[in-house]
This record gives structure tokens, sequence and C-alpha cells, in this order.
């Protein structure tokens, strides 16, 4: 520390309360009646009030901890204030010089607290952002989306084929009549075809005079009663009968019926139409075959069945020749119209595409099986 010249380092000092004892080399330099206040111990005390408000500061790392030491450090009661207080006890010349070490300490030590201040507001202000932060690139593992159950898939791909073949899409209600399920199919009561179809009997109107449809072929009534051929149509949906579940039955089952009405049509159009539609679903190397066979409401019928990779054939449902009866039933002449018919099983056409040995696997909904389709 520097030591200023001693004759303008002595100050005449009148005691006041808190002032220390001047002490320090020149103490036979002092003068005067009264006590006197050294004026290097004065800078050295202002140099030390500096100091230790400096290293109080550096200790601080918080905003508001900062705000509330600040008057300790620099207000009127802090040492520097303090020492401010006590400039009186210096003579004239002592003051300035103090008074300008002070000013200068004070000025130091607010423009430390500034930094400070700027300091632990920039440290918290990237602290707040780092813990705030989102990584946008983070891969995260999102609930896996599922996708359409095969025989949805089927249904969109035959509607996709019909679609594209000039046809349209018809639909009727699961709870039909006994008229449109059978009657009007050339069934009538006491038919003996009905028992090829296991029903279900909804307990509701007349006995017997409610059933959940045991086929597609239905809608076709429904279509032909309400709409003006030609017809070109394909009804979905879902059917019921009291099967017992085994490889390739289920009591719940879905299929896709067809139905042509124009002038003209022959059995002809109808092996056409199967034939395309066999290509398109399953593609060129796959056999199909109509085989001979009986339905009450087509004449000729046919069964369709398509050959498996292991080479065994699988019966896909039924088509033939609508039958007059059917037609006059509807209030058509067979005379002016006749048309084809068909009903596919819709669960067992990927079972035969993809291979799959029990149409069961289908239904139990193990996410491994879906999955793979
Ligand atoms: N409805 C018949 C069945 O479920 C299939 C079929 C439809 C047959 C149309 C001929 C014509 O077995």
């Amino acid at each position: 520390m520097s030591r200023l010249p001693p004759q303008c380092c002595v100050s005449r000092w009148r005691a006041s309360a808190g002032a220390r004892e001047s002490e320090g080399p020149c103490e036979s330099a002092l003068v005067g009646s009264g006590p006197l206040l050294y004026l290097p111990l004065m800078i050295d005390e202002i140099k030390q009030a500096e100091h230790a408000a400096v290293a109080r500061l550096a200790a601080v790392d918080d905003v508001d901890d900062l705000a509330s030491i600040e008057n300790d450090l620099v207000g009127k009661r802090s040492e520097l204030g303090t020492l401010k207080s006590r400039l009186g006890g210096l003579d004239e010349e002592g003051r300035r010089a103090a008074g300008q070490a002070l000013n200068e300490a004070t000025r130091r030590v607010t423009a430390a607290i500034e930094e400070r201040r700027a300091e632990v507001a920039a440290r918290a202000r990237a602290e707040r952002i780092a813990a705030e932060r989102l990584d946008l690139t983070e891969v995260l593992t999102r609930p896996q989306r599922g996708h359409l159950h095969l025989v949805t898939q089927t249904h969109m791909h035959l509607e996709d084929v019909f679609v594209g073949l000039g046809f349209t899409v018809s639909e009727g209600p699961e709870v039909e009549t006994d008229w449109n399920n059978f009657t009007a199919l050339n069934m009538p009561p006491e038919h003996p075809a009905r028992s090829m179809w296991d029903t279900m009997f909804v307990d509701l109107g007349e006995p017997g005079s409610t059933v959940l449809r045991t086929h597609t072929s239905p809608v076709q009534i429904r279509v032909m009663q309400t709409q003006p051929p030609p017809i070109y149509t394909i009804m979905p949906g879902r059917v019921f009968r009291r099967d017992t579940a085994d490889a390739t039955h289920m009591p719940v089952f879905h299929q896709i019926e067809g139905l042509v009405i124009d002038r003209g049509i022959t059995f002809g159009d109808l092996s056409g139409t199967i034939e395309e539609f066999t290509r398109a679903y399953f593609g060129r190397d796959f056999n199909a075959r109509l085989r001979p066979s009986y339905f009450p409401f087509t004449e000729p019928s046919a069964e369709y069945d398509i050959q498996r990779p292991d080479g065994s054939w699988l019966e896909l449902g039924g088509c033939g020749v609508v039958h007059p009866n059917v037609l006059r039933n509807c209030g058509l002449d067979p005379e002016e119209w006749s048309g084809f018919a068909f009903g596919f099983g819709t669960d067992r056409l990927p079972l035969a595409r993809h291979g799959i040995d029990d149409l069961r696997e289908m239904f139990t909904n193990d996410i491994r099986f879906l999955e793979q389709f």
C-alpha cells in the first residue's frame, strides 16, 4: 500500500462515536488538542471495506440475495457509509482525499454490484433455459398406431375391385325379416332348403318372422325392390349362423354378395366376372373353379372354390343365375330381365390368400397375429 507523504496524511480528528483511535507510523505527526484521524488508516479502512464488499459479492449467486445485501454494501449503514460519516474527523485536505477515495470505492462497489447482478441473472437465465429445454430431435416412443383388421381390409379391397368393374356398393340390416332372408329367395316356409342355414331367430313380432340374417342374399331382395334394373351392385356385410367355431367356420362371419340384373345376362357373364375378380384379388397364380351345386334362389347354381397353396380346395361361396321366382317376388318380369348373383365368405378369402390355416386366428385378436397383415 502506498502511503501519502506525512505532511498531507495527518488529519485532525475530533473524537466522535465509533471512530477508532489513530495509530500508525506517523503518530508523532499528530497535531492539535483532540485525537486525530489518521488519513492513511482511513484510506486503508476504505480499501478494506471495498475488498470486504467485493468479497461478499462474490459469494452471492442469487438475484434476490443480491438485492437484500445491496444496502449492506453501499447503503448509509454499510461500512463505506459509516466511513463517510467519519470524514468530518479529518482536516479539509484529508476530507477531500478520503472523500474522493470513498467515492471511488463506492463507485467501484456499485459497479461490482451491477456486474455481479448481470452475471447472476445471466446464469439464472441459462439454468432456466437448460431446465426448460425441449429436445426436438428426441425420439419418443409413441403409442403404437394400429391398422384396419384384415376383414375390413379385404372388404375395402373387394369394393375397389368391383367398383372398378362398374359395380355400386349397397347395404342392408343385420336383423332381417323371414321374407327377405328366405321366402322371397324362393324358400317359402317349410321349404327343406331352409335347413341349409342354421338360423338364429330374434324374439320380435310373429314367432319366426325375424332373423339374424343367415347370408347377405336378403340385400338382393331389398335392392331389386327399391331400384329399377339394370343393377350392378355388391353388398358386403356381417351374417350369423348357429355354427360351431372351427378352422373354417364362425357363428358370426362376413360375406360379400354380388347382384347383376340386366337384359340378356347369362352364366357366361357370371363366370367371366368371377374370373376377373379372382385375378384381381388373388393374382394370376391362384386356381379357381365353379362346381355345380344347388341354391333355391339361383338356377343353375355353382360353388366357387379356390385352390390353396398346399393344393387343397377351399369353398368360398355360392353363385348362379337368379331364379325367375326371385325376380317375380321382386316385381321383375323374368322374360325381360335376367341376372346372376354370388355370395362369398370374406373371412375365408384372406385365409386362402395369406395361407392362414385357422379362421379363428383372425378373431382371437392376438396382436402378434393381426399386425402381420
Ligand atoms: N347366400 C348363399 C350362402 O350364403 C350364397 C349365394 C349367394 C349363392 C348368391 C348363390 C347366389 O351360402
